[in-house]
C-alpha cells in the first residue's frame, strides 16, 4: 500500500504565500514527491477547479483568504480532496474552528521537517484511496439496490396478471435461498439466486392468461407456447445489465440434470447452480400448490417424486437439502 502511495506523486498541490517557505518544502519533497506550488490562494483555487488533485495542503495566515476559508473554497470544488494545514502562527481557536468544520485531515506546524510532512502527505494518499473505494462501493450498492426494485416490480407484473403464480415465485425464492445459505454459498451469489428466483416466470406475460387458468389439461400447442416462457423471460432480463447472471438462471430454470428439461436440453453443469436450486424448488411449490388443471399433491407423494428424481433430473445435494426443510 505505502510503495503505491509513493510512486503517486502528480496529485499534491501546496500553497504558501512565502515564496520561501514553497522552495523549502520543494527540496524537503525532492525525491519523494513532486507537487505543484502555488503562493496565491485565487489561483491556488483556480488549479484546483482545473487540476485533480488528491491532496491540497495550505499555510493558515496569508493575505487575501486564510487557509481555513481556502480549504472551505477547495472543499466545495472537490469533496474528495484531503486537505493538510501548514501553520507557524496555530492557535487552539483556529484548529478547532478547522476540525469542526470536519474538513481537515492533519495540522503540520512550522518549521516543517521533512519526515513529518512525508508522512502526512502518505497518510493524506492513502486516506483519499479509501474515501474514493469507499464511494465506489456505496454507488456499487445503490446500483444494486436499484436493480432490486427494478426486479421486485417486474415480479409484481406477473403476479398481477396471472393469480397462480401470486407467491409461487416468492416461495421459490424463499426456499431456495435457504437451500443456498445451508450449502454455505457466497452471500452476493445467494443474493443473484434470490433476485432471479423472484421473477423466474416473468416469461409467463407472453402466455395467453387463459393458457395459464384453464382448468383442463393443455393441448401439445398450447404446452408449447408456456414452453417458451424461460426464452421470453431471457429476453425480457438480458435488456439489463446486471451484476448477476439473472437472465441466463431464468433462461436455463426448467432445465434438468439429464437432458430432459427445456428449452436447450441442457445438461450436468451446463446448468448454473442458480437455475439447478430455483428447478427443484420450482417443481416441489408446484407440486403442493393447487393449480386450475389439479389438486396440490399429498406431501408424501412430492416426498417419494424428488427422491425418485434425485441425483437425474436435479441434483443429488439440492434435493437432500431440500427434504431437510420440507421433511
Ligand atoms: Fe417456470
Amino acid at each position: 500500500m505505502r510503495e503505491n502511495v509513493m510512486k503517486n506523486n502528480k496529485n499534491i498541490l501546496i500553497l504558501d504565500d512565502e515564496k520561501n517557505v514553497l522552495s523549502a518544502l520543494e527540496r524537503l519533497l525532492h525525491g519523494s514527491f513532486e507537487p505543484d506550488f502555488c503562493n496565491n490562494p485565487l489561483d491556488a483555487l483556480e488549479m484546483v477547479r482545473n487540476g485533480n488533485y488528491k491532496v491540497v495542503i495550505s499555510d493558515i495566515s496569508m493575505p487575501l483568504m486564510d487557509g481555513i476559508k481556502f480549504i472551505e473554497e477547495v472543499t466545495k470544488i472537490d469533496s474528495d480532496v484531503v486537505t493538510v494545514i501548514l501553520t507557524g502562527h496555530s492557535t487552539v481557536e483556529n484548529a478547532i474552528d478547522a476540525i469542526n468544520k470536519g474538513s481537515i485531515f492533519r495540522f503540520l506546524s512550522k518549521p516543517i521537517n521533512k519526515e513529518n510532512i512525508i508522512k502526512a502527505i502518505e497518510d493524506s494518499l492513502e486516506q483519499h484511496s479509501n474515501i474514493i473505494a469507499k464511494k465506489r462501493l456505496f454507488n456499487l450498492e445503490k446500483e444494486k439496490a436499484d436493480m432490486e426494485s427494478m426486479i421486485r416490480a417486474l415480479s409484481k407484473v406477473i403476479e398481477i396478471r396471472d393469480p397462480y403464480t401470486a407467491g409461487h415465485q416468492k416461495d421459490v425464492a424463499a426456499l431456495s435461498v435457504t437451500i443456498a445459505q445451508n450449502l454455505g454459498w457466497d452471500e452476493d451469489k445467494i443474493r443473484g439466486l434470490n433476485l432471479a428466483a423472484i421473477v423466474h416466470d416473468i416469461g409467463k406475460i407472453y402466455v395467453p392468461a387463459e393458457f395459464l387458468s384453464k382448468p383442463g389439461k393443455l393441448t401439445s400447442t398450447e404446452f408449447s407456447i408456456i414452453k417458451q416462457h424461460p426464452v421470453v423471460g431471457h429476453e425480457i432480463l438480458d435488456t439489463v445489465n446486471f451484476n448477476w447472471p439473472i437472465s441466463t438462471i431464468v433462461y436455463q430454470h426448467h432445465e434438468k440434470l439429464d437432458g430432459s428439461g427445456y428449452p436447450n436440453q441442457l445438461k450436468g453443469d451446463e446448468i448454473l447452480d442458480e437455475a439447478q436450486i430455483i428447478a427443484v424448488c420450482d417443481t416441489y411449490d408446484a407440486m403442493i400448490s393447487h393449480r386450475p388443471y389439479r389438486a396440490a399433491l399429498e406431501k408424501d407423494k412430492v416426498v417419494a417424486y424428488l427422491k425418485s428424481t434425485r441425483g437425474t433430473q436435479y441434483k443429488a445435494e439440492y434435493v437432500d437439502e431440500l427434504l431437510k426443510v420440507i421433511t
